[in-house]
């Protein structure tokens, strides 16, 4: 059998299974290609949260990494959860255990918890609320001005909210996410020697965020950059993000080339989902997320803020 035919059978085979199982698939952006393609939804972490939320299909079949999992399973916990390899995990969620936030917390009493959404249930459930890279200003302007805030994890997203709002105290987790530190200010220097017309957008996660900040034409969620690049008349852009969002970016823009600020900046975890792991998910029911109902309550208050904060 050629190796098209593999895929296409494995494809149809997945198509059906979903269907038998009344199952929707939530893919995020960085995905690889041949999961976006099959999925329901692709989006930003936001975008994922939400879909999955509305969707009244019983079980959803998240392929991402283990916070968004759990972040549906919190949002629907009446629904089945299903993420299709477990080992799909989060460095920037690894950053920060509910233990340090605890104690990070009693140092600072009465300071206001903001959770970016890459974090484990646990430390959601000691957050007052959470924030994606598409909300966290809005997030944080949402709070009073003279209200201390601990921004956890990343500090290159926290320290992007703090440039936008100098005059508040927000004190910084010091986590980063190993797949955007390895975006350097250097090539993006090159690139945009190379390509001057090109328009640069990046992620707010981006570890050269403070050197390159003042290169960026924009600086945007996963989906941000998704829309960006469609209603600009731009031809050519410098992405600084991970790379899985190319598929998307190319696929929905014939006409328009799309750089990488760092062609290596691939994230080994969200790549842990193929399509064969996607059907083994709907044949078996694997692997099942629930978060215990105590810390799922206590979680989904600081998501409901969030969400409802848009
Ligand atoms: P968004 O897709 O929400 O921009 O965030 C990306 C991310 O954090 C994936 O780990």
């Amino acid at each position: 059998m050629s190796g098209t035919a593999t895929e296409l059978s494995l494809k149809d085979k997945v198509l059906a299974l979903k269907k038998k199982r009344g199952a929707v698939i939530v893919a995020h952006n960085y995905q690889l290609g041949e999961v976006q393609d099959i999925a329901d939804y692709v989006g930003d972490s936001l975008g994922m949260a939400r879909f999955g939320q509305a969707s009244a299909a019983q079980t959803i079949v998240i392929c991402g990494v283990h916070f968004m999992a759990e972040s549906a399973a919190i949002l629907s916990p009446e629904k089945t959860v299903l993420i299709p390899d477990l080992e799909a995990g989060c460095s920037l969620a690894e950053c920060i255990t509910a233990d340090q936030l605890a104690a990070w917390k009693k140092e600072h009493p009465g300071a206001v918890v903001v959770s970016y959404v890459n974090t484990t249930a646990a430390v959601k459930a000691l957050t007052d609320i959470c924030c994606t890279s598409s909300n966290a200003l809005k997030v944080v302007q949402s709070i009073p001005e003279d209200k201390e805030i601990l921004f956890v994890p990343d500090m290159y997203l926290g320290s992007w909210v703090r440039m936008q709002e100098p005059k508040r105290k927000i004190h910084l987790w010091n986590g980063s996410c190993h797949t955007h530190v390895r975006i350097k200010p250097e090539p993006i220097v090159q690139l945009k020697k190379d390509h001057p017309k090109a328009e640069f957008l990046m992620h707010p996660e981006c570890g050269c965020l403070t050197a390159s900040m003042g290169l960026a034409d924009k600086i945007l969620s996963t989906d941000g950059i998704i829309k960006r690049a469609k209603e600009s008349s731009a031809k050519e852009f410098i992405i600084a993000t991970e790379v899985g969002i190319l598929h998307r970016l190319n696929k929905e823009n014939p006409g328009k080339t799309f750089y990488p600020a760092a062609a290596e900046a691939s994230c080994e975890f969200m790549k842990k989902i193929t399509l064969e792991k996607v059907m083994w998910a709907l044949e078996d029911l694997q692997y099942k997320v629930t978060v215990p109902k105590a810390t799922a309550d206590k979680a989904r208050a600081a998501l409901d803020k969030m969400v409802a904060i848009g």
